[in-house]
């Protein structure tokens, strides 16, 4: 039998996630949203592209959960994305009575299904999806670590001008301004990109990296970055469902690991096929340990704003 990964939100994420899944024919995809017409149209369309591209599967559109029923994956990119000007954080009432909605539906729907959140502010959203819907921690993931690290690991390749596929890029915490990219960690061929550049030029791929978000946002005027950020959500599809136990920064539900309780925040773990199967905890310095706790203030007053 094929997996279901169904995609709840059909604007530029969820239809561009869409299109990264029929390509790598991840399994049958069920395209949701509340707009009539528009999942369909898309749907039919990335169909329609299949006898090009070469790919056989099913792509369904559609404003009924029922179509979403027994799903192997849920992603959920339903929300309002940023304007210029707006932090990720300032979406949260918003988006919080339209991810609340969808979880219920999902869980109703997929019981057992893995569900992938991508609606901003996102750490909020995991915390939100974890306590409405009951699941186990390993269940319910948030993508944005991989985003942030592929940022930095583009920046890097730009600074050093090598091979992207050289560079490794390690970026933690809450996928806020205050995230937490780690230059010690992060590396090109093996070596610590602190060995390869001087200290301002590390710096500055720090901040471009915590800043990555709004740069796109600035640029495009309207809307947010939907390429990199699908890309990186069917990352983690992939590693479930092909059960790669790959190591990837992903938000899960914290129970005292990096001395943080009760959040749910951007840290490495190990996917695979029952979604988180470990959360590695690395060795940090006393600064970036500093880092954290910086980044994990900021998500806790975006998570208390919720009301739970
Ligand atoms: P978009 O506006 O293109 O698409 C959002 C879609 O959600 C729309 O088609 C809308 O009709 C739909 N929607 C709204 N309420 C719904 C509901 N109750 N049920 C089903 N569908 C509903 O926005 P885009 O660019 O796709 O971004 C989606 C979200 O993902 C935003 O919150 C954005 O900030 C976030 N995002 C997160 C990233 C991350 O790294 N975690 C990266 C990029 C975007
Ligand atoms: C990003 O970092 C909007 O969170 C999204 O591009």
């Amino acid at each position: 039998m094929r997996n279901k990964i169904s995609i709840v939100g059909a604007g530029f994420v969820g239809a561009t996630a869409a299109h990264w899944c029929a390509v790598k024919e991840l399994g049958d995809v069920v395209l949701v949203d509340i707009v009539e017409g528009m999942p369909q149209g898309k749907a039919l369309d990335l169909l329609e592209a299949g006898p090009i591209q070469g790919y056989d599967l099913n792509i369904l559109g559609t404003n009924d959960y029922a179509d979403t029923a027994n799903s192997d994956i849920v992603v959920v990119t339903a929300g309002l994305p940023r304007k210029p000007g707006m932090t990720r954080e300032d979406l949260v009432g918003t988006n919080a009575k339209i991810v609340g909605g969808v979880i219920e539906n999902v869980v109703k729907h997929s019981p057992n299904a893995i569900i992938i959140l991508v609606t901003n502010p996102l750490d909020t959203m995991v915390y939100l999806a974890y306590k409405k819907s009951g699941l186990p921690r390993e269940r319910i993931i948030g993508q944005a670590g991989i985003l942030d690290s592929a940022r930095m690991r583009t920046f890097i390749a730009m600074e050093l001008n090598v091979s992207v596929e050289n560079t490794h890029a390690f970026v933690m915490g809450g996928h806020g301004d205050e995230m937490v990219p780690l230059p010690r960690y992060s590396t090109v061929a093996g070596i610590p990109i602190t060995q390869l550049m001087p200290p301002d030029r590390v710096e500055a791929i720090v901040q471009r990296t915590r800043k990555g978000g709004g740069e796109i946002v600035s640029l495009l005027k309207q809307g947010s970055a939907f390429f990199a950020p699908s890309a990186a959500t069917m990352q983690m599809v992939e590693a479930i469902l092909k059960d790669r136990q790959m190591i990837l920064p992903c938000s899960v539900y914290l129970q005292g690991e990096y001395g943080l309780d009760d959040i749910c925040f951007g840290v490495p773990v190990k996917l695979g096929r029952n979604g988180v199967e470990q959360i590695l905890e690395i060795e940090l310095t006393a600064e970036e340990q500093e880092g954290l706790s910086k980044s994990a203030e900021l998500i806790r007053s975006s998570m208390e704003a919720l009301q739970l």
